[in-house]
C-alpha cells in the first residue's frame, strides 16, 4: 500500500469525535441544500478571513446551486478530503485538509464554524482527531496550519494548540476592499506532539 492510499483509507470516511461527526458528503443538490439551508442564514462579514465561495463576491456560497459548485471543486481533490462537520445532527462546520506523501505532511487548507458554534472548543476537538489519526496511525512527521494575520480567533486556536509559527507570507492576501493582509503557517512536528501529549498523560 502506498503511503498516499494509506492516507485515504485512513482519512476520507467519516470520523467521530466526542461531540462531532465528520461526514464526508457527495457533492448531490439534496446535500447542498442541507449546507446551505444553514449558511443562508449565517453573516458573511463574520467569515472575512476565509473564502468558501467560489465567485469570491462573497466569503459565503450566495445560493444553493453555488454551495454545490463548492462541493463539486471539493470532491475532486485527489490528495485530500473535505469533512462537514455535525454537532447533534446539525451541520455547524467543514474541514479540509491535504496530504504531501514526499514530505510525509498533513496540511489543514481550510477551517470554519457557523457562529453559533465559535467558542465551544469545536476547532480543537477536530484537530486532535486528525493529529491523532496523522502521528498515530499514519506516521505523518508534520502537520500545517495557516490562518490570516488578523484573524485573532484562529490564530489563538492554533496557537493554543501548540503549533510553531514558521513564517510570513506577506500581504498574500488581497481582501475585498483592496487592502492586503499576511498569510500565517503553522507546524507541529511528529517528536513535538509525542513530548505534548507524554506531558498531558503525566
Ligand atoms: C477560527 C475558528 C475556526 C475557531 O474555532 P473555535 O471552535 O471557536 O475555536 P476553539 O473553541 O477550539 O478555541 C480554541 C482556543 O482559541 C480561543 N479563541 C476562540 N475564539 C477566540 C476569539 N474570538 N478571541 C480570542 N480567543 C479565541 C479559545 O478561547 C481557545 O483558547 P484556549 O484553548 O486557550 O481556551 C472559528 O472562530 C471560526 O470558524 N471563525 C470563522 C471562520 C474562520 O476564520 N476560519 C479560520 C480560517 S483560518
Amino acid at each position: 500500500m502506498t503511503y498516499m492510499e494509506k492516507f485515504l483509507e485512513l482519512f476520507k470516511r467519516d470520523l467521530t469525535t466526542e461531540r462531532l461527526d465528520l461526514r464526508i458528503l457527495e457533492p448531490t443538490m439534496e446535500n447542498a441544500q442541507i449546507i446551505w439551508d444553514v449558511i443562508k442564514n449565517e453573516n458573511p462579514e463574520d467569515f472575512q478571513y476565509m473564502w468558501y465561495s467560489v465567485s469570491h463576491k462573497s466569503h459565503l456560497p450566495e445560493s444553493v446551486e453555488e454551495t454545490q459548485e463548492r462541493m463539486k471543486l471539493d470532491s475532486e481533490f485527489k490528495n485530500g478530503c473535505v469533512y462537514y462537520i455535525f454537532h447533534e445532527n446539525k451541520f455547524i462546520g467543514y474541514m479540509r485538509i491535504h496530504y504531501w506523501p514526499e514530505s510525509r505532511t498533513i496540511q489543514c487548507a481550510s477551517v470554519w464554524f457557523i457562529k453559533s458554534a465559535w467558542g465551544h472548543g469545536f476547532n480543537k476537538e477536530v484537530h486532535n482527531k486528525i493529529e491523532h489519526l496523522a502521528f498515530n496511525r499514519l506516521y505523518a512527521n508534520r502537520i500545517c496550519r495557516q490562518t490570516m494575520a488578523g484573524n485573532t480567533a484562529s490564530k489563538r486556536s492554533i496557537e493554543s494548540s501548540g503549533y510553531h509559527l514558521d513564517g510570513t507570507d506577506r500581504q498574500s492576501n488581497r481582501l475585498p476592499d483592496g487592502t492586503y493582509m499576511d498569510h500565517l503557517w503553522y507546524s507541529k512536528l511528529a517528536s513535538e506532539y509525542q513530548e505534548q501529549t507524554s506531558k498531558k498523560e503525566n
